[in-house]
């Protein structure tokens, strides 16, 4: 079996004495699982790579013009095997195409990854996966070889289309067909990469984060220009294998939180344990915001401690005229639909909704560099998810903001809210029960007087889904316009939106 070191978990001694115990889940056997295990469409694999003009029910704005790129698993089920968790799959990138003719395109198609081709020439699961094993026991895990799916982010840069895993290198894509093109670093930098770099809408800087496992985990920065040429990389020692799936970056400064989310690599070595299996919640451990220099960051950052607090997504982050820092964020007390004994985003898997509740609320971390606190606070209650912003509000004093909203068995939303940081006001959107919303990318009119919010919504009582498009400034007047696909989509995480 041919097995290469995707994301590399560094060996030695060190690792051996990493704290936390290890849970480890084999992978889930098809046969042991219930018929009705696929019927959740968010968890379902769509295996088609399609390319038709899709069906458009109500009124497609004409100045809505360009493409909308979204990545996320595709494939969660390979010969006997399905992967443990509903945000484990190969990437697939689905691309919608707005070009002004009144038509929509739909494409979609996986990346072709290594473990992707080898998997599919073998027809079976051979490599670990951030939270499932492969198939075969600890001998067939020996070692750490954790594969780059390229499944979490795309982003469109200067021509080009890149697919991120988390940890891993990138891969490129040709935006017109979405072959994929290479495995690559951007900047050609000896780094691993997270999916959400941060663009500065002013200078066009591309910032990007990475961690690796190991002894001595390393944070990796990296600062491109606009023309993508590198300007500043920084490889940087933690104490701990932190687990930091987004970052903050204003005009001036770069905030790393470490959340105390710590990865024991002992089980990961032997084999025994996934990644996911072998990362626990420490809040003893408390939040810890590394601030760097952003035009310098080779200076020592300052260390800022703030209460635990669990973050998939960072919204924004600027910089106040009295010197604080101000960072808005998605938080959650504790990671609970992810980590423990039967979080939610592992119980879908086997075809289990379980009664959870999201407790994403918008928080904002106020930090103080002078007195070295910070100061946090809860801006909005409940069920927040996958936040975003105008771009050109993007590290600076921000006034709107959108979001996932909702509540449903097994965690998912079904609504959009666009909230008013300065007023409070929010406006929301619910499609009702049996839709599950997708995040809200923000798409600029040609026109240059609207935007356009595109959402995709699985509807579980059609077993379809749509992209829903509101008119940013009337969320709550419901979609102006839904492009239906011929079937369902699994969960897309995250897109981006090039205009023509
Ligand atoms: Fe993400």
């Amino acid at each position: 079996m041919n097995r290469r070191t995707f994301l590399h978990l560094g060996l030695g001694m060190a690792a051996l004495s990493a704290p936390g115990q290890t849970q480890a889940r084999p992978p889930l056997r098809l046969t042991d699982l219930p018929d009705n295990t696929g019927d959740f469409g968010l968890a379902r694999s769509l295996l088609e790579e399609g390319d038709y003009v899709a069906k458009i029910q109500g009124r497609l704005p004409p100045d809505l013009q360009g493409t909308l790129f979204r990545n996320g698993p595709g494939r969660f089920d390979r010969g006997a095997y399905r992967k443990q968790c509903i945000l484990d799959g190969d990437g697939m990138i689905q691309a919608f195409r707005f070009a002004g003719d009144g038509k929509v395109r739909y494409s979609n198609r996986f990346i072709r990854t290594s473990k992707w081709k080898e998997e599919e020439a073998s027809g079976s699961f051979e490599y670990a996966t951030w939270t499932t094993n492969a198939p075969g026991g600890m001998l067939f895990n020996l070692g750490a070889n954790v594969a780059n799916q390229a499944g979490v982010s795309v982003w469109q840069r200067n021509g080009k289309l890149y697919a991120f895993d988390e940890y891993a290198k990138a891969h490129t894509l040709n935006p017109a067909t979405l072959e994929t093109l290479e495995e690559m670093s951007p900047g050609d930098v000896p780094a691993t990469f997270a999916a959400h770099p941060k663009r500065d809408p002013v200078t066009g800087q591309w910032i990007l984060f990475g961690l690796q496992m190991g002894p001595s985990t390393t944070l990796h920065l990296t600062i491109l220009d606009g023309q993508d040429r590198l300007m500043q990389y920084r490889p940087f020692t933690l104490d701990k294998n932190y687990y930091v799936h987004d970052f903050f970056v204003s005009r001036n400064y770069i905030i790393v939180p470490l959340q105390p989310a710590i990865i024991s690599v002992l089980g990961i070595l032997a084999g025994t344990a996934s990644v996911v299996d072998s990362m626990q919640w420490q809040p003893e451990l408390g939040t810890t915001l590394l601030v760097f220099d952003r035009k310098n960051i080779a200076a020592e950052p300052i260390r800022l401690q703030a209460d635990p607090v669990w973050m998939w997504h960072s919204f924004n982050a600027f910089e106040t005229s009295d010197g604080e820092i101000v960072a808005d964020f998605v938080g959650y007390d504790a990671p609970d639909h992810f980590l423990g004994e039967n979080p939610a985003f592992f119980a879908i898997m086997r075809g289990i909704h379980l009664p959870f509740k999201n407790e994403g609320k918008i928080r904002r971390h106020r930090l103080n560099l002078a007195s070295r606190k910070v100061r946090t606070e809860i801006l909005h209650h409940g069920g927040h998810e996958f936040p975003q912003l105008f771009s050109e509000e993007s590290m600076k004093e921000h006034q709107s903001g959108f979001a996932v909203i909702g509540n449903q068995p097994g965690y998912f939303p079904d609504g959009i809210a666009r909230i008013d940081f300065k007023s409070g006001k929010r406006q929301e959107f619910h499609f009702g029960s049996g839709f599950y919303t997708g995040e809200p990318v923000i798409a600029p009119g040609r026109s240059g007087r609207k935007h356009w919010v595109l959402t995709l919504v699985y509807d579980s009582k059609m077993d379809r889904s749509f992209l829903g498009i509101f008119d940013a400034a009337s969320i709550a007047a419901g979609p102006v316009c839904r492009i239906w696909l011929r079937h369902h989509s699994p969960l897309s995480f995250h897109g981006d939106f090039a205009p023509i």
